[in-house]
């Protein structure tokens, strides 16, 4: 059977765009067809870099152009909403960058407008989509190192030198360490341990008034626990400890595509699985968008919208326990 080809748009061309397009351009089952930018210039811009055909100098004609089959909406995280319930009224299929929004309500509308245009609509949220972490769920899935007991998860990079008009420290823009960084630590104890109980955070603030550090506890019954730090003033990178039992699981990442896996079961040589080729996980959730596509399917069993749904609502617990406010979007 030949194998449909998907026209992509790209609504946004900003930093992450320039990191997916080419990832994108790698799958043969898809074309980098047209690209939307607020601003004509950035729009060709963004088209004679990645060699893209059509460009416009607005999202709404990017969404009715006809030949495209699927957006990828890579705006700021503010502008998610707004940018999705265009695409999905236009029953443009979307694969929507991290965070989906800034609160549950946002996301709410999101899924129920996806549902009832009947249109695919998935989270851009990389990590289960890579093979460490499928590993690491068919390992603790498998029993082999008992149950899970603790977690720590972490994500941080320095930010110097400040200056206060990025994105990242801006609060009507959703900035700050929660939303930007801190939400793949916490979807990694959604992802291996659920929902917990009970919630603890604490915020440090930036002169803006944006989360800079976050610290947070996750209780669960039967004595388990978790531990989240995020921050744009420690340089610790992005990991997860997971201890079990009868060993401990460690999982890494440089960036979107290097990545290991230690198994650590106390008695044994440690194994470290590790992955670069065809591992990037931008690449491997854009293919998981067109395998849905194929199958007709509106959501991912992947990154499926319950699961975007249970990591807003833990955010929003998170946010509320901390004091993170965004201006009038709480
Ligand atoms: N998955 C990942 O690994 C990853 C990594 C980084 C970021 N992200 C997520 O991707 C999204 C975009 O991040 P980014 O770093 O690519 O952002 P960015 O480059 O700063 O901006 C992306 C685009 O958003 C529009 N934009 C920028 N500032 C704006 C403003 N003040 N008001 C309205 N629109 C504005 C611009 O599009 P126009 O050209 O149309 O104006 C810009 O090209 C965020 O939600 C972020 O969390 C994901």
């Amino acid at each position: 059977m030949v194998k449909k080809v998907y026209n992509w748009g790209i609504l946004a061309p900003g930093n992450i765009a320039r990191k997916f397009t080419p990832e994108l351009q790698q799958l043969d089952n898809a074309r980098v067809y047209a690209v939307g930018s607020r601003n004509a210039e950035r729009a060709k811009k963004f088209a004679d870099e990645f060699g893209v055909g059509h460009y416009y100098n607005n999202y709404e004609d990017l969404v009715a152009d006809p030949e495209v089959d699927i957006i990828y909406i890579a705006s700021l995280h503010a502008l998610h909403t707004e940018h999705a319930l265009l695409c999905l009224n236009h029953k443009k299929p979307v694969l929507c960058e991290k965070a989906l929004a800034l609160n549950k309500t946002e996301v709410d509308k999101m899924v129920k407008s996806a549902l009832e245009n009947g249109v695919f609509f998935m989270e851009a949220f990389f990590t289960p989509h890579q093979p460490s972490y499928k590993e690491a769920k068919r390992i603790i899935e498998s029993g082999e190192l008992g149950k899970v007991k603790y977690i720590q998860g972490w994500f941080g990079f320095n930010r110097a030198p400040y200056n206060n008009s990025q994105r990242l420290l801006n609060p009507m823009l959703g900035g700050g360490a929660l939303l930007d960084i801190g939400l793949y630590p916490v979807f990694d104890m959604l992802y291996f341990l659920g929902e917990p109980d009970q919630i603890l955070a604490k915020a440090e603030f930036a002169e803006t008034g944006v989360d800079e550090s976050i610290s947070i506890r996750f209780d669960y019954p039967e004595g388990k626990s978790a531990s989240i730090y995020a921050s744009f003033v420690a340089a610790s990178g992005a990991g997860t400890d997971i201890l079990c039992e009868f060993g401990t699981l460690r999982l890494r990442r440089s960036n979107a595509i290097e990545q290991w896996l230690e198994v650590d079961k106390p008695g044994s040589e440690v194994k470290r699985y590790s992955w670069e080729e065809n591992a990037c996980g931008l690449k491997l959730e854009a293919a998981e968008a067109m395998r849905c596509l194929d199958e007709n399917r509106l959501q991912s069993d992947i990154m499926p919208h319950s699961m975007s749904l249970s990591l807003i609502k833990t955010l929003d617990i998170i946010r509320h326990k901390a004091e993170i406010n965004y201006p009038e979007r709480d």
